[in-house]
This record gives C-alpha cells, structure tokens and sequence, in this order.
C-alpha cells in the first residue's frame, strides 16, 4: 500500500528488497533490450552512447547543483563575524500548560486584560520535540546533552554519549575561542543541566565529579567563569559543615587555591555586587543554599538569605560584559529556572506560577540587556522537557464537567508544599506529645489555613496529614491543585513538545516551527561559530588515555541503551533520597 502513495519508499524498496517477482520481471526486460541492441548498426549505437554520454552529464551537474544549492541553505545565514553574546535559558520542566496557568494567573492577579501577555508570549518562536535516545520521555540530562552537544543521549547522561564516549559541548568550545562562560541556576550548580555544559560523566548522580570537574579539575582545566546557583554542599567535604561529598576534598578551597577562583557563599557577599555596587571579580563560584535555593513563593520570605533568578541573572550579564568590554569576544551565558520541574514533580501549581513568572522577568531582564548591549547578541530559551502532565482543568466531580479553573486559589497560597511539610516535619520532630488531634490543629492553625489559604480543610484531609505526615508535601499540593481544578498525569516528566523562544537573530529561522531539541543544541554552536568537534576530539583522546591508565575510578554505566533504574524518575523523591544515599554509600 505504501507503494501507492509513497513512490520514494517505493524506490527504496525495490532497491533493499529483493522482491523475487520484480527481480525476474527486470530480468525479462533487461533480456530484451540487449537482444535488440545487439542487432543494430553501429552509427545507431553510436548515437546512443553519445546520448548516453550526454545524459550521464546532464544527470551529474543536477546533482552537483543540489548538493551546492542545499549545503548553501544550511549555512545561508550570515554567519556573524563580529563581536557578540549569547545566553541561552532553560526552563526546566516548563511545558506549554505552565504558560497558560501563570498568563491568566497573573491577569487575574493583577487586574490585567486578557491581551496582555507574558514576555515570553511575546516572543515565541517555535516548538521543541524532546524525547532521548533512551526513551520517549527523557531526563534533564539527556536533555541538556542535546543542548550541550547537539546529540541524543539517554536518561542521566551528563555530556556523554550512549557508546560511553565523551561530546564536546558549546561552552567548552566557546571558551576555547575566547569567550566568557557562565551558568547560573536555582538547583544545584552540579544539577544536570549546568553540569551538562561543564562536565562528563557517565550519570548524574556524580555529583561529587561533577562539582570537581566544574571548578577546573577535568579533562579541559577550568572553562567556566561565573556560577552562580545552589548545591554548595556537594562543594564542602564529608563531616564539614553542610557538606555532603562522600570523600574528604574541599572543593571551595581547591577552587580557589588551584583556579583562582572568588568564592561568595551568602546574599550579603552577593549584594556587594547586586545592582553595580562593586565590580565582579572573574573567575566568581556563589553558592547560595546548601541544595535548591528556595521556590520563589517561599523565597520572596526569606529575601534577605537568598537571590532571585532574576538578581543573579542581572548580576552575571553586567559582569560578563565588563570582564569582556576590552575584548574581541563576548559571552556565553546559561540562565536555568531549575525548579519549575521540581514544582512539576511535587504537582504543587501554587509553587509553579511564581516558579515561572520569576523566569519570564528574567528573560524580559535578558531582552533589556540584550537591547541596551552596545554588543549584539541572540537570547534563545526553551525547555528540556515538560513535568507533571500538568493541565489546566480538572474534573472533581461525577457529572459533566465544568469549564473553568481557579486562579483565586493559587493566589491565596502563601507557602509551597515543599516548605509546609518541611515545617510538619520540624513540628514531629519536636513535639512529645503525638495525640492526632492535636497535631491536626497544628496542621489546620499553622500549615494549611495561613500558609495555603484554605479556610475549609476537611477533616479527611486533616487526618491523611496527620496519619502520613511523610506525604504531607503531595497532600498540600493536591489539597490546592483539587480547589483550584488544576489537574496532573504524573509526579514524573512527559514526551509533550516544549516552547522555544527567542530574540531573534542571525540565523535563528534554523529553530523556527518546530524542531528537534538537538536543533537548538546546533545553533548554539552556529551562532558562535566555535568547533565543539575539535573539543570532542580532545576529550576523547585525553579521557581514553587517562581511562587506559585507570585513572579514572569510577565504573563506566552498564547498558546505556536502556532507561537507568532511578534516573529515569528525576529528583522529586529522589533529591531527598540521593541525599541520603550519597551520604550511606
Ligand atoms: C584534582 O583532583 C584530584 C582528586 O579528584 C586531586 O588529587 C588533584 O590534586 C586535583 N588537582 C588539583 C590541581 O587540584
Ligand atoms: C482567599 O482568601 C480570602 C481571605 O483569606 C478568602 O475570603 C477567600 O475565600 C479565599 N479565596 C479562595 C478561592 O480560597
Ligand atoms: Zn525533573
């Protein structure tokens, strides 16, 4: 049947197959040609070899043109030559329902006409497919690996390829050229996706390589100077205070001592520099929470210990085009909202709109730098991947459902879920005496009627709190999530398509419509013009030979080719779980 419609694969077919009836009709028709041109006269033959000749000619300089005519095509765009900035944004986990849900939240919230948009809306530019080489559904590692390299890789994969061999990735490659190299986050520094632009290793459970690798000590010395993010206790040792590594090394200190790096580890050192007050010194590691850096919900309480995306994505432009004014080369910089996906994985919506609104004042912080800059430059952002499933309605009843959702009841939240059970936790912990009902009015008084705003909590959902405790953070999600008709198909990842967004700019109609997560990974590279094969190379002579030597101590992963038990899951319940692995094995 594809025969009919699909003449090319037809082609193929007959050419792959060997189809034992085509074979003999060929056979027969061949036979009669040469029968009857055997018994020609030679000026005929002559004739048909000149056609033939002519022929053959005519056939070959099509062929030449078209593979002229595409190649040009490719690499039509003026490939910039000049002096310029490129800052990529991830947001991670951010499907296109997250975008939805905070429009109209903040229209709601703010009294706005349904005209008015995000500034990312402003500036959508296409659509992503994110699955990996492993799955469907991947993981923020291979996702950042597609960005990071341009390639598919599979779950947990940290700028490695499914044959255990190590990619090159923009930001090595644009530091090799002579631009400066940033990453800033709200995760951990050492998370996949910043890992995935200044690290290899098999998975990204390897916090601890990681961490290590991203100061310098890897295979290519230090390539990046400015991090800005969370996860500073996978750079203290074991038994230090908030340390977490397994062994004994003070990254912070080997970091400064061995790279020459500036270390700030709290918001008063980052305040120095915040809004132009002082000059940021290059190379600059800021680390500002021992893990994540607190949802922007919960954050916004606690100004006064922790930055906002937005404060370090200010502070990382102004620094990088200072440290870069004199220079021939611009930047390269990495801006992650990190925990959207960790709002995705908790299904806690009241969490994720803050979550995203702080994201898009950080890309409207990138577009003024960006028209402001004396510099050219491209802002391109997109996500890994989408967590949750989310949607944006839900049906709670039997009968036909309704169509709306409310805004009303995410505003009313004060707190995530995450912060309110790590309250009840502390609270447990605490307290001596455990009699249920007492602990529900805690849970009522303290938790759920101030920090959720729900003034009607059942006594079902009390004593669900109160009996499992160690739930507590999906039972306060779900508690908003079923008043505010907000609904979710998993606590994991899913396949769906993502935004991609853009200022626009030389050669960016490569990622307009819709295109392959790899896609965007190669423009990156185009855009800046650097040879990230050349640092493929380099990688894998310098890594295969420190391999055969034994150098390195860790296991290379097993099969690859498949989803790797407890990756492919992410670190919603893992983050809290590997933290205790780490610290036992
Ligand atoms: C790099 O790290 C290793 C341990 O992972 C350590 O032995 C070595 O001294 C480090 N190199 C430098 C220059 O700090
Ligand atoms: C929001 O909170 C106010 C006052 O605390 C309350 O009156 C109102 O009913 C709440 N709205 C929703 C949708 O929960
Ligand atoms: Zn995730």
């Amino acid at each position: 049947m594809a025969n009919v419609t699909t003449p090319l694969l037809a082609n193929d077919r007959c050419e792959a197959d060997s189809d034992p009836l085509n074979d003999s009709e060929e056979d027969a028709l061949q036979g009669q040609s040469r029968a009857t041109r055997t018994g020609q006269p030679w000026h005929i033959r002559l004739r048909e070899a000149i056609l033939f000749a002519w022929a053959l000619l005519a056939t070959t300089g099509v062929l030449v043109l078209a593979v002229w005519a595409s190649h040009q095509q490719q690499t039509a765009f003026d490939k910039p030559t000049g002096k310029r900035n490129l800052i990529f944004m991830v947001s991670d986990g951010m499907g296109p329902a997250s975008l939805s849900l905070t429009r109209s939240f903040r229209q709601y919230t703010e009294g706005l006409e349904y005209g008015d948009t995000l500034t990312l809306d402003k500036h959508f530019w296409g659509s992503s497919r994110t699955r990996s080489s492993s799955s469907l559904v991947t993981d923020s590692a291979a996702g950042a690996t597609a960005f990071s390299c341009g390639k598919k890789s599979y779950n947990g994969a940290i700028s490695m390829l499914p044959d255990s061999t190590p990619c090159g990735t923009v930001l090595e490659a644009a530091k090799k050229a002579g631009y400066k190299t940033g990453l800033v986050v709200t995760t951990d520094i050492t998370d996949a996706t910043p890992a995935c632009f200044a690290s290899h290793v098999d998975v990204r459970s390897q916090n601890d390589d990681i961490a290590v690798q991203e100061v310098g000590n890897g295979t290519l010395g230090r390539v990046v100077d400015l991090m800005f993010g969370g996860g500073r206790c996978h750079f203290l040792p074991n038994g230090a205070e908030g340390g977490c590594r397994e062994d004994d090394i003070d990254v912070v200190e080997m970091a400064k001592n061995e790279y020459g790096w500036n270390y700030v580890g709290d918001r008063a050192a980052f305040d120095e520099f915040w809004e132009g007050k002082a000059e940021v010194p290059l190379p600059i590691l800021g680390l500002f929470a021992d893990t994540d850096i607190p949802f922007e919900l919960d954050r916004r309480n606690m100004n006064d210990v922790y930055p906002s995306l937005s404060e370090m994505a200010k502070t990382a432009l102004r620094a990088l085009e200072k440290a870069t004014e004199g220079s021939e080369q611009g930047f390269f910089l990495m801006i992650e909202g990190s925990r959207i996906d960790h709002a995705g994985h908790g299904n806690d919506p009241a969490a994720q709109v803050r979550e995203v609104l702080e994201y898009d004042k950080a890309f409207t912080a990138v577009i003024d730098f960006l028209e402001e800059s004396d510099t050219p430059g491209v802002l391109v952002a997109t996500s890994d991947h989408e967590t949750g499933g989310l949607s944006v309605a839900r049906q709670v009843h039997a009968d036909y459902p309704q169509y709306l959702w409310y805004p009303a009841v995410l505003a009313n939240a004060s707190s995530s879920s995450e912060h309110l059970a790590r309250r009840l936790h502390g609270h447990i912990a605490q307290i001596s005496d455990h009699s249920p009902d007492k602990l529900k009015k805690y849970i009522n008084d303290e938790l759920v009627t101030p920090g959720l705003g729900i003034h009607d909590a059942s006594d079902d959902e009390l004593t669900a709190l109160a009996s499992y405790p160690e739930q507590a953070q999906y039972l306060f999600a779900h508690m908003i999530s079923i008043r505010a008709q907000i609904g979710w198909g998993t606590h994991g990842h899913s396949a769906v398509d993502v935004n991609i967004y853009s200022s626009g700019g030389p050669g960016a109609e490569a990622i307009r419509g819709n295109v392959e997560n790899t896609d965007v990974g190669k423009y990156l590279r185009e855009y800046l013009n650097v040879d990230v094969d050349a640092i493929t190379r380099e990688l894998n002579e310098k890594m295969l030979s420190k391999r055969n030597l034994g150098m390195i101590g860790y296991e290379i992963a097993a099969d690859t080719t498949n989803e790797i038990p407890g990756l492919a899951g992410d670190h919603w319940i893992a983050h809290e779980e590997l933290e205790i692995t780490r610290r036992e094995s």
